[in-house]
C-alpha cells in the first residue's frame, strides 16, 4: 500500500459537457468524487493524500469558471469539513496564497486550523499550486534563511517545499485520459509511479482507486538502483 498517494483530478469539465450541463456542475460531482476518495483512502490506511485542486495556469480559465471554483472552495469547507474532521483527517493547503482572495484564504484556513489535532489521513488540496512556483519559492526561502549559495543543496531545497513535511508521493494518479504531470509535484514525483486511466474524475470511485492501487502493487521501485535479480544474485 502506498503511503502517499497524489491525483490530478482531470475530467469534470468533459464530465460535465457529455450530460450538457455547465462545466461548473462538473467541478460540483468533482468534490464529491473528492470526499468519496479521502473516505476511501482512509479506509485503506493510506496516509498522505494530495490533490491537484487549482494550478497556477487555472487563473487564466473563463473568469466565470474561476468565479465558480472559488465559490465551491467556500460551500465544500461549510458541506464537509465537518465530516471530514470527524473522521481524523487533517487538512492541509498549499499554493501561492498572495493570489487568492482574502475569503478563500480564510475557508483554508479555518480547515486547517479545525483539524489541525487530527491524526488520520493527511489530505493535501494544491491550490494556486505550479511545481516551478514550489521550486522557485523554496530556493527564495532557503537563501532568506541565510544559506550560503554553495551550501543550497537537495536536502535544504526539500526542507523548504511546500509539502515538507510529507514524504514523497508513491503513486501519482491522473484521471481523464490525459497523460502528463501539467507542472503537478515537479520536484517531489521524481520517483513516483504514475497511473492514468480515462475515467473523468467525477466517476472516479472506489473500484477505480483499487485497480491504481493494484497497479502500484505489481511494480519495481529500483529508485535508480538495480535489483537483486538485475544483478545477477541468486534468490536465496
Ligand atoms: C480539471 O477538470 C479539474 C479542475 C481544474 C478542478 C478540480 C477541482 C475539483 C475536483 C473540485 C474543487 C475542489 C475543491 C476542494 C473545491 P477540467 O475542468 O480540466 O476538465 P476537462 O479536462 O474535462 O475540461
Amino acid at each position: 500500500m502506498p503511503r502517499h498517494v497524489a491525483i490530478i483530478m482531470d475530467g469534470n469539465g468533459r464530465w460535465a459537457s457529455r450530460r450538457l450541463m455547465p462545466r461548473g456542475m462538473g467541478h460540483r460531482a468533482g468534490v464529491d468524487a473528492l470526499v468519496r476518495t479521502v473516505q476511501a483512502c482512509a479506509r485503506r490506511g493510506i496516509a498522505y493524500l494530495t490533490v491537484f485542486a487549482f494550478s497556477s495556469e487555472n487563473w487564466q480559465r473563463p473568469q466565470e469558471e474561476v468565479s465558480g471554483l472559488m465559490s465551491l472552495v467556500l460551500s465544500t469547507v461549510g458541506r464537509h469539513l465537518e465530516e471530514l474532521a470527524s473522521k481524523g483527517v487533517r487538512v492541509r493547503i498549499i499554493g501561492d496564497r498572495s493570489a487568492v482572495s482574502d475569503k478563500v484564504n480564510q475557508a483554508w484556513l479555518q480547515a486547517e486550523e479545525a483539524t489541525r489535532h487530527n491524526q488520520g489521513l493527511t489530505l493535501t488540496v494544491a491550490f494556486s499550486y505550479g511545481g516551478r512556483w514550489d521550486v522557485v519559492q523554496a530556493c527564495r526561502r532557503a537563501l532568506e534563511s541565510g544559506i550560503r549559495p554553495q551550501d543550497l543543496d537537495e536536502a535544504a531545497i526539500a526542507r523548504h517545499l511546500s509539502l515538507s513535511y510529507a514524504p514523497d508521493p508513491d503513486l501519482l494518479i491522473r484521471t481523464g485520459g490525459e497523460m502528463r504531470i501539467s507542472n503537478f509535484l515537479l520536484w517531489q514525483s521524481a520517483y513516483t509511479e504514475l497511473y492514468f486511466t480515462d475515467c473523468l474524475w467525477p466517476d472516479f470511485n472506489e473500484v477505480e482507486l483499487d485497480r491504481a492501487l493494484q497497479s502500484y502493487a505489481r511494480r519495481d521501485r529500483r529508485f535508480g538502483r538495480v535489483t537483486d535479480a538485475d544483478a545477477g544474485v541468486p534468490k536465496v
